[in-house]
């Protein structure tokens, strides 16, 4: 029985160069379980480029020849979402286990299949969705429970960037599954859902700006079952005007400020001065957690050990938790009437 995972990076993109740093940083340490294996690129010179960086054993010019080599153990999946699917149905085909990043599926039907070949196969699968691992989120939600600022009541979150306009980059492109909310608000919808302890979402608004195709701007309200609001907004035409990606959780007793909510490391916790009225408030808390790497290295130390544990389905990020997320998106595109190219 193996102690050790033999990772594989397929498609080493922008985010495959954050992995392939937490890869590094982890498997450094003896004790590691981590295994730089190989790289899979459509091109070989970058899949070289990218291996020779980041301490890889093997580079091959292909995806395939990651999944017929026998000693990848497991396959990180980097690609534009529109192309997750029929990568991760490759990899669990040829028996290798997935991390597969956000959103794994563009809507359920595509993550249906996904997570229905994973139970199959008996293999491990999960949606790389980092800020479930988050250690700073797991500290507020901690202080939420505790009661320091009372019951939660909204949740307010903005993650909004200004991009050129090309319609050839995957946040463009219709036919790459591109749009604010796939790839931004994901996180503003997972991150209200964790606060809100998932209770289910019983009701919703919304309104979109789309751009050819895709939405370059959208303004959402979700209430929880539980009675707890979130109001977000995500965009690529829309700079953030402060520089971060801040959000704020507001309760009866006072409120959790969050910088860059979607990979925090810093949140301070304000309770009110007088009970029922003012905003005069003081901070009760600062929470400071700073990444050992760069924050992508605990979703992934948590695949390996599930991985080895001979677990298919993660207890933290679990199939539920990515159904009921792309549900969600699929509703509000729904509302919107925006559909992707394959979906007409
Ligand atoms: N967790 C996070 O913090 C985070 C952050 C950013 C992005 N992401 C997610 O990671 C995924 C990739 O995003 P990215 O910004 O890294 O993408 P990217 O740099 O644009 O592309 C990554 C790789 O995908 C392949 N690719 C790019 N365009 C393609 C196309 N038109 N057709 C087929 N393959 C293409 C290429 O691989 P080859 O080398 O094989 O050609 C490229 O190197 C997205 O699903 C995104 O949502 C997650």
């Amino acid at each position: 029985m193996k102690d050790y995972v033999n990772w594989a990076i397929l498609a080493p993109g922008r985010i495959a160069q954050k992995m392939a740093a937490a890869m590094n940083g982890e498997a450094n340490s003896a004790q590691s379980k981590i295994r730089l294996y190989a790289v899979g690129s459509r091109n070989l010179e970058r899949s070289k480029e990218f291996a020779a960086k980041w301490n890889f054993q093997k580079a091959y010019g292909s995806y395939e020849e990651l999944y017929t080599d026998p000693e990848v153990d497991a396959i990180y999946i980097a690609n534009p979402h529109a192309f997750h699917m029929d990568c991760v149905l490759a990899a669990l085909n040829a028996g290798k286990h997935v991390l597969c990043e956000k959103p794994a599926g563009c809507s359920r039907e595509q993550l249906d299949k996904m997570i229905s070949l994973a139970k199959s196969k008996n293999l491990f699968f999960m949606e790389a969705m980092w800020t479930a691992f988050n250690p700073c989120i797991a500290e507020i939600r901690k202080a939420i429970k505790d009661g320091i600022i009372g019951d939660v009541t909204n949740i307010d979150s903005r993650f909004t960037n200004r991009n050129p306009y090309d319609p050839n980059d995957r946040n463009y492109a219709p036919d790459q599954a591109g749009g604010a909310l796939l790839d931004l608000g994901i996180y503003n919808i997972y991150f209200a859902m964790m606060i809100s302890n998932f209770s289910p979402i019983v009701s919703r608004s919304s309104q979109v700006r789309m751009l050819k195709g895709v939405d370059a701007w959208n303004g959402v309200n979700l209430t929880f079952e539980n009675g707890i609001v979130t109001s977000f907004q995500s965009a690529m035409d829309t700079p953030s005007t402060t520089g971060t990606h801040d959000a704020v959780i507001y309760g009866t007793k006072g409120f959790i400020t969050i910088v860059n909510f979607f990979m925090t490391e810093q949140a301070d916790i304000h309770v009110y001065k007088h009970k029922d009225e003012g905003s005069d408030n003081e901070i009760a808390r600062e929470i400071r957690c700073p990444f050992k790497t760069n924050g992508y290295e605990y979703e992934l130390i948590h695949a390996t050990d599930f991985i080895l544990q001979g677990k298919i389905e993660s207890d933290i990020h679990t199939f539920k938790k990515s159904e009921d997320l792309c549900s969600i998106m699929d509703s509000l595109r729904a509302d919107w009437g925006m559909k992707y190219p394959w979906e007409k």
